[in-house]
């Protein structure tokens, strides 16, 4: 199971365990579950659920542990923030103000990442499959580097930057055939996987790089894979990186980075977790004799913890062999458990934990079995309308979130002491469909269709929107557009 997990459910860490070792979380007497100093029903009844919440102290406190283990090797080392973990902007110009650059994989996150003021200079890209357009973009901002994952891609991004006159910095991304001995679905580093080019051809490859137009490399790139636990398989891969750069330098080629990626695990479970410090290591032993800038790409170990789904007990159903806990979140806002088997605690908004624990399933609202968030969960005993906050939703959580079954993408919420923020509302319903048309011929052919051509079939404070947008079960007058029997025309 990902994100490890205990041998069995009677393993699982208590909801008050969980508590202890997450410093941004507490639970006081009256208040129950607090963030910071901000009770999370506070939250709740201002903005409804689901809501992500996230605690800045905790990501300025794993971003300054991070950079003290680096700064401790004394090696130049810079962090790239890998944007895909969490890219909202306040994340983003957050970890930017304390020094991060980022690791960008689309336009999209470019864009993001520029967007929150953090400079080019810091920005890499990375990707297996980078469009001509976002090559045309990376180097249209000149960001510091490109990392590259083939022969074809290397020439496709020569022919670009000749075009426009432009020289792209540009990284190899090795393959180095290892293990990361995590979730297979993110695993990155073994010889069958799609990325990144084998060791065997870099040194080749490379020297052909430096021949090309518009292409000066600067070193060589690698990622393993995602969560990974043990400092092991760092190691290994490492040694692949520092072999093939001495090669490539003794060939007399210029290189001055090594981008090593991300990975490093967290304790989704209180389970033991290679420490930055480890990581630091393991770099500095690989890496001290060859001189060189070294970049790290963290995404999850930096924001995972911060970040909590807030949702509400919609109802508990008695299951053959233990309850149903059903919540208003489902996989559609948290999709790591269903896509991983990830394992995420779960804990109790309301104060006092003295209850017996006895375990349960714990079910999202959607139409598929795999929308569960926890099974055989031991948990005190949960009634409807009862908060409960997933836990460590921080990396991969919203960002991986859809609006399956038509559920409006949740809230987001930042806290830094006793402030709080919402720094994403609730997608308004109407939100669903403003980008959909109907076809042109349907309007054509049936003129009180064309409503459906504007963004807001139902109009903004109208009855059937506030309605809606809070759920009533009332019969609803239908809008234009949706008459019964539209699916049924010919
Ligand atoms: N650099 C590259 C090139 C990557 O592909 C990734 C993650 C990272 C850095 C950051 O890795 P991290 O430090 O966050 O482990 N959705 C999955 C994780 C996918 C990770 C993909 N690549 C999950 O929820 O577990």
């Amino acid at each position: 199971m990902h994100g490890g997990s205990p041998p069995s459910p009677e393993a699982d860490p208590s909801p008050a365990e969980l508590i202890a070792a997450r410093p941004h979380l507490s639970r006081h007497a009256f208040d129950g579950l607090v963030v910071e100093d901000v009770p999370l029903a506070t939250i709740a009844s201002a903005l409804g659920t689901p809501t992500h919440v996230y605690s800045e102290a905790a990501i300025r406190r794993r971003y300054a542990a991070l950079s003290a283990a680096l700064q401790a090797t004394r090696l130049d080392t810079q962090i790239r923030y890998a944007v895909k973990a969490n890219d909202h902007l306040a994340i983003l110009r957050l970890l930017g103000s304390l020094g991060a650059g980022a690791d960008v994989v689309s336009e999209g996150e470019l864009a993001r990442a520029l967007e929150a003021g953090i400079p080019a200079e810091r920005i890499v890209f990375s990707g297996v499959g980078k469009s001509r357009h976002e090559l045309v973009r990376a180097l249209a901002y000149r960001i510091d580097q490109i990392n590259v994952e083939s022969a074809g891609e290397l020439a496709e991004l020569s022919r670009i930057a000749s075009e426009l006159g432009h020289t792209a910095r540009v990284a190899l991304r090795v393959n180095p055939d290892v293990d990361a001995r995590t979730h297979a679905k993110i695993t990155t580093g073994r010889g069958q996987d799609k990325f990144g080019i084998p060791a065997s051809d870099i040194p080749g490859l490379y020297a052909h790089a430096a021949t090309l137009p518009g292409i000066r490399p600067v070193g060589l790139a690698l990622h393993i894979g995602s969560q990974v636990m043990t400092l092991a398989p760092f190691r290994e891969s490492f040694a692949v990186l520092a072999n093939l750069a001495e090669g490539i330098r003794a060939a007399g080629l210029p290189l001055d980075r090594l981008d090593c990626g991300g990975g490093l695990g967290v304790a989704y479970v209180n389970e033991p977790a290679p420490s930055p410090e480890g990581l630091a290591g393991a770099l500095a032993a690989s890496f001290r004799r060859l001189g060189l800038a070294l970049l790290l790409e963290p995404g999850r170990w930096l924001v995972a913890h911060a970040g909590l789904l807030l949702t509400t007990v919609l109802r508990v159903k008695q299951g053959p062999e233990r309850p149903f806990i059903v919540l208003d979140a489902g996989m559609n806002d948290l999709l790591r458990p269903a896509l991983y088997d990830a394992w995420h605690g779960i804990v109790p908004v309301r104060p006092g934990l003295d209850e017996p624990l006895a375990p349960a399933d714990v079910m999202g609202p959607i139409c598929e079995s795999a929308d569960a968030f926890a099974r055989r969960r031991p948990l005190p005993p949960l009634r409807s309308g009862d908060l409960v906050a997933i836990l460590d939703t921080g990396a991969y959580g919203r960002v991986m979130a859809s609006a399956y079954n038509a559920r409006p993408l949740a809230a987001e919420v930042i806290v830094s002491g006793a402030r709080w923020a919402t720094i994403r509302s609730r997608q308004p319903l109407e939100a669903l469909w403003a980008d959909e048309r109907l076809p042109g011929w349907e309007a054509a052919s049936r003129p009180e269709a064309a409503h459906c051509r504007s963004p807001q079939i139902f109009p903004p404070g109208g009855a059937e929107a506030g309605l809606f947008s809070r759920g009533a079960g009332a019969e609803l007058a239908r809008p234009p557009g949706l008459a019964p029997g539209r699916g049924a025309r010919k």
